[in-house]
């Protein structure tokens, strides 16, 4: 196929028959997250490439090898989001918003690009809806935020397809022992680690643990966990979310592996995994991070977010038998023959529009047999057919182009009246998810 017809290796097209889901989706996120507190905040797609080496970092798999990065015109380096976390950070610094008080709360919907090995569910462009909150330490910040993609979940009817994985990475005094340990560890297996997981072995030992090479991988399984590592301090924090968790019901596991792909976590971090959606399960992931505003060159700020896949979750709602609800169809099909019909025609979807009625007319010039037809296609669910008679008695049929069923409707300033009242009585209560 020609190279202009064909869509960048690893992007996604969706289609307007499947819009539907995102736009659902979307104002149900935007509900969640309103009724939580959280603002949206709107950051550009590309940032300067320093950003998310130093907020992601650099001994990621994301900064090492994933990140779409150029040169402008003007000789900048910059690069294409690979996660919405540290341009949310940035814009905190840059406009001072925590003067606004605190905590802040924003929520987003980005896409992201990573040059990554395209799987099912794992894409290059993808989209993810995250939350963040900046300013405090509390374990109940954590609490929370879990209990809002929860929350999210189940209202989509599928909590109980995800599992909740919890961990704590610890703070970075008590992960210097665990890196001592990690480094003892990995340093028995340096003859089989790969090249970047060599370097990695000085650096920063943790992220061999997500390599996605299968040989370290296989070693990384019986690595030490971080979990026997952390400090009182943490492990009293940790404590503290897991309580409120249970107080809220919200079930999860701990699971001492999960350390997450990004440098910026510090104490919990946590990921929903779904069964049943392939390889790439993991639906949701976040956690704490409190020291990468002061990495941006902030003061001191607590933080903590997560981030969830826009097309990993509606790949699971269309593997599991929730049906999202389908919009309407149309409601009112104004078929016309002639010049003069067809301003009618005009006129009064003006109106019955401005009613909120999704109504529609011939914009291609067909017969009335072959409008007759399209109305049939897309589902309309009453029609009105304009002629030189109809004009000239201000009065139409209206038909129930299910029932059949016929009835006189006023051309006149009646019109929008008599068909809402048409509508009522035919009983159509279709179209209140989009209202
Ligand atoms: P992440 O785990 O890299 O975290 O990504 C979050 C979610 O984005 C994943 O759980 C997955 O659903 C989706 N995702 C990631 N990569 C891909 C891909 N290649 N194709 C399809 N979906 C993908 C972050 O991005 C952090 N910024 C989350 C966060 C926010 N932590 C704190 N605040």
């Amino acid at each position: 196929m020609a190279l202009i017809t064909k869509r960048v290796y690893g992007s996604e097209d969706v289609l307007p028959k499947d819009s539907y889901k995102w736009q659902f989706l979307e104002k149900l996120m935007r509900e969640e997250a309103g009724s939580f507190g959280f603002k949206e905040i709107r950051t550009p797609v590309f940032e300067h490439t320093e950003l998310f080496q130093r907020g992601v970092g650099d001994t990621t798999d994301i900064v090492q090898k994933e990140m779409y990065t150029f040169n402008t015109k003007g000789g900048t380096s910059i690069t294409l989001r690979p996660e919405g976390t540290a341009g949310a950070a940035r814009a905190l610094l840059e406009h001072a918003i925590y003067n606004d008080g605190l905590p802040v709360k924003a929520y987003y919907f980005v896409s992201c690009y990573r040059y990554e090995k395209k799987q099912a569910n794992r894409y290059r462009e993808f989209h993810q809806f995250g939350l963040e909150a900046y300013g405090t330490e509390s374990p109940a910040a954590d609490a929370e935020m879990i209990c809002a993609a929860q929350s999210i979940f189940d209202r989509l009817y599928i909590g109980d397809r995800l599992s909740l994985e919890l961990n704590s990475i610890g703070c970075p005094e008590c992960r210097a022992e665990y890196y001592k340990a990690l480094k003892e560890y990995f340093s028995q297996h340096k003859g089989d680690l790969c090249d970047t997981c060599l370097s990695r072995l000085e650096r920063n030992p943790m992220r061999i643990l997500d390599c996605k090479s299968p040989v370290c991988s296989e070693i990384a399984k019986n690595a030490p966990m971080v979990l026997d590592y952390i400090c009182d301090d943490c492990r009293e924090h940790f404590e503290g979310v897991k309580r409120l968790l249970d107080a809220s019901g919200v079930k999860y596991t701990v699971n001492p592996k999960i350390v997450r792909g990004l440098d910026y976590y510090t104490r919990t971090v946590f990921e929903f995994v779904a069964n049943g959606i392939g390889a790439q399960g993991t639906v949701c992931g976040g956690g704490r991070y409190d020291g990468l505003i002061e990495e941006l060159g902030g003061q001191r700020m607590p933080a903590l977010g997560f981030a969830l896949g826009m097309e990993r979750l509606i790949a699971l709602l269309d593997s599991s038998d929730v049906q999202l609800p389908i919009p309407d169809t149309c409601e009112l099909y104004i078929a016309s023959m002639g010049d003069k019909a067809q301003e009618k025609a005009f006129e009064l979807l003006k109106r019955i529009r401005s009613c909120g009625v999704y109504a529609e007319t011939d914009i291609v010039g067909r017969s009335l047999r072959a409008q007759m037809k399209y109305a049939d296609k897309i589902g309309a669910q009453f029609s009105v057919v304009l002629g030189d008679n109809e004009i000239e008695r201000s009065r139409a049929e209206i038909k129930n182009m299910q029932t059949g069923e016929k009835r006189e409707i006023r051309l006149d300033n009646g019109f929008a009246e008599d068909f809402l009242q048409v509508k009522i009585e035919s009983g159509n209560k279709s179209a209140e998810y989009f209202k």
